[in-house]
């Protein structure tokens, strides 16, 4: 297979990233702006702020991408975009811009999903890829979801489980919120609970299968936090219960469906994945069952374009469609 160098997009939430991945694997450049800052101000992504973030950033950003690489447009073979999930606002701006350079250059365009995407993002300048089949887990902030991922094609990603509600970053954001720490509250939860002890218990649904529920154990908190006045200690302590419930069952089901489906690779992406303790967890107890867990670099665990360009390249060497006419307003996988 010949050398391409593929532009990836990625505009879907309030990152606006653009990369440039040479056949799937090499990473030439990338770069990524956010307007994460001025969301905390409101507690949460107010998607019209996000749009016009990502409007204000794009061009600054490719310039800096182009002068960074030392590479011309020209160059290009292939352009990928995250068409779905996202908030359409912001989808639309990358979309566009994808479009635009498509035609521009005249080169093909492939949509792609965001969420399996996460997944991509080991593969990188990897050495020691993981290997497929492997089960992927997507945590981030509005999703999260277990695949059983035999080939890149879209037909071989069997989802397994996802959330019947909150999504894990949702549940870790709205606890922040109950605990007065701020947006976003995954990385402030995790800081806080390196100093505390999960001593309180906040149960998390079960079930059967691989789905899972968090909309529950907010609820346990806040009912929890009714007659307690928050000082430091205590604090610290919730946030490294409420961190270690949630994460338990995240580990728990991710192990039994690899070893349900004899899989020994396993791959957890999105943003929630950049947790250490998340990490050492996992690494704990794949270990007993010899499987091997695999993390994006911590830059990769955020929104990023270089995830894109990669599966995008995979999607497209595999048939994918040339979308010119993508469709963005179709729901996810
Ligand atoms: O994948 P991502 O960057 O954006 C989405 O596609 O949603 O994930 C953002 C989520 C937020 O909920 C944030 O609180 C969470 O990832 N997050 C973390 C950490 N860093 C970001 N959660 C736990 N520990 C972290 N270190
Ligand atoms: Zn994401």
């Amino acid at each position: 297979m010949e050398r391409l160098l593929v532009l990836g997009i990625e505009t879907s939430c309030d990152e606006t990233s653009f990369a440039l991945v040479e056949s799937g694997y090499r990473l030439v450049g990338y770069v990524v702006g956010s307007s994460a800052e001025i969301h905390a101000r409101y507690g949460g992504i107010i998607p019209e702020i996000a749009s016009r973030k990502h409007l204000e950033l794009l061009w600054p950003l490719l310039r800096e991408l182009f002068t960074k690489v030392n590479c011309d447009v020209e160059e290009i073979n292939l352009i990928a975009v995250t068409n779905r999930p996202g908030l359409i606002p912001s989808l639309l701006v990358g979309v566009s811009v994808a479009k635009a350079f498509a035609l521009a250059i005249n080169r093909p365009l492939v949509g792609v999903d965001h969420i399996i995407a996460h997944l991509y993002a080991p593969f990188i300048d990897n050495p020691n890829p993981p290997d497929l089949p492997f089960v992927g887990l997507v945590v981030s902030g509005g999703h999260t979801q277990i695949f059983l991922v035999s080939d890149w094609d879209r037909e071989k990603i069997k989802l397994l489980g996802k959330t019947r509600d909150d999504a894990v970053g949702e549940a870790l954001d709205k606890a922040a919120k109950l605990l007065g720490l701020g947006y976003p509250g995954g990385p402030v939860i995790e800081k806080m609970a390196m100093e505390g002890e999960a001593v309180y218990d906040f149960p998390v649904y079960r079930g059967q299968g691989f789905d899972f529920s968090f909309s529950g154990v907010k609820t346990a908190l806040l009912y929890f936090l009714r007659d307690k006045e928050l000082n430091h200690r205590l604090l610290r302590d919730v946030c490294a219960s409420y961190q270690k419930a949630i994460v338990e069952v995240l580990v728990e089901k991710t192990i039994q469906s690899a070893r349900n489906y004899s899989v020994k690779d396993v791959v957890v992406g999105g943003g929630v994945s950049a947790n250490k303790y998340l990490r050492c967890r996992f690494e704990e107890e794949a270990t007993k069952y010899g499987i091997k867990v695999h993390f994006p670099e911590l830059r990769f665990c955020m929104d990023n374009a270089v995830m894109i360009a990669g599966l995008g390249y995979q999607w497209y060497i595999r048939g994918a469609k040339d979308s010119l006419g993508l469709e963005v307003f179709s729901k996810s996988r």
